[in-house]
């Protein structure tokens, strides 16, 4: 993609709806493509066996026993899809202020990533690293007197970060946007012998109100005390997702998150256009949401909306999709 403007002739001599005549003349200028390659499937995960609960915010959404997210695991495999990544919805019991279920080797993601793994040795999993899941705060670090700590959440997070990376995760995400955990992680996932385990780090995550169906998903929303604005980033703000990444790329990230999706089409290809990094976007639960919403009245279509969203996110410079449309999508992508 360039920057300068492109050359254009005047009209008449110079008609733009000429290549927009049929449909082969459109398909031969097109620009960008979606492919299946660059879906990512998030899937959210329940204790018990053979079973699954809706999530009424997200329809078509399920969270799923570790059983189902394995053949849920072989239906990425069959569709092409590269990688999924797993969200637990920790039972409440074992949310404390701690967070110590976040690095229990048999934690209920941990569980779920070998499974995967053994019966699924080829697709790339994913995982969270942050303490929402696991802290009775609904923090994504650990909370002192009101204030969310930096220093000690980011050795909480090296702790689940080598747990998973055991289980057989391929990629951790670090989403707290703690300070300085970049850096940290990769150090302890190399003095345990994982270097070969990417890091994909949400540089660029939003305080956005677009979480809230995940929020419900993952049983986090209603413990939430306050809101996450002393971590995530300021919806305003632009140069400073363009700081936070180039942090994360000298800590050694391998890819980098943009996080809500849509709202953001700007800071991704910003991001893309400064560093040219692997660029991942996340198309959250609330845009999601939002889609279905509108279709479920009659507003939009659904499909024609699905795609030209995810479209969009190839266009601004995304290598990559992280969205709850992945099996819908990958069907429609293969024809
Ligand atoms: C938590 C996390 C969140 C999402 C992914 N990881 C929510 C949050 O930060 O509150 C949101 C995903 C979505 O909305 O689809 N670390």
């Amino acid at each position: 993609m360039s920057n300068k403007p492109p050359l254009t002739g005047d009209f008449p001599l110079t008609r733009m709806r000429r290549n927009r005549n049929d449909d082969w003349g459109r398909r031969l200028v097109s620009e960008t493509r979606l492919s299946v390659n660059d879906i990512i499937w998030p899937l959210f995960v329940i204790e018990g066996n053979d079973v699954s609960e809706k999530v009424s915010s997200m329809p078509g959404v399920e969270k799923l026993s570790i059983d189902r997210v394995v053949k849920a695991a072989g239906q990425a495999v069959d569709l092409g899809i590269p990688a999924i990544a797993i969200f637990p919805n920790t039972d409440a019991k074992l949310k404390t202020p701690d967070a110590v279920e976040a690095f229990n080797p048999d934690n209920l993601v941990c569980r779920t990533v070998s499974a995967i793994k053994s019966a699924h040795p080829d697709i790339g999993i994913i995982c969270d690293v942050a303490l929402d899941p696991y802290n009775s705060d609904g923090h994504d670090g650990l909370v002192r007197e009101g204030k969310v700590l930096n220093d000690e959440t980011v050795d909480v997070l090296c702790k689940q970060a080598v747990v998973q990376a055991k289980a057989g995760c391929d990629i951790i995400a670090p989403s707290d946007m703690m300070d300085g955990r970049t850096k940290a992680i990769r150090q302890a996932l190399d003095g345990e012998g994982f270097q070969d385990v990417r890091i994909l780090s949400y540089a660029a995550k939003y305080a956005s109100a677009f979480y809230g169906p995940f929020r419900d998903a993952v049983g986090s929303g209603g413990a939430l005390k306050g809101d996450k604005k002393t971590y995530q980033m300021d919806p305003a703000n632009s140069d400073e997702a363009l700081r936070e990444v180039a942090m994360d790329i000298s800590e050694g990230a391998d890819m980098i998150m943009v996080k809500p999706g849509m709202p953001y089409l700007d800071i991704i290809s910003r991001i893309k256009s400064t560093f040219a990094m692997p660029t991942i976007a996340y198309q959250v639960s609330g845009e999601y949401a939002m889609m279905h919403a509108a279709a479920a009245n009659g507003w939009l279509d659904l499909d024609l909306a699905m795609m030209e969203s995810l479209g969009a996110f190839k266009r601004a410079g995304a290598d990559a999709v992280f969205t709850y449309f992945a099996p819908v999508v990958a069907k429609k992508l293969l024809g």
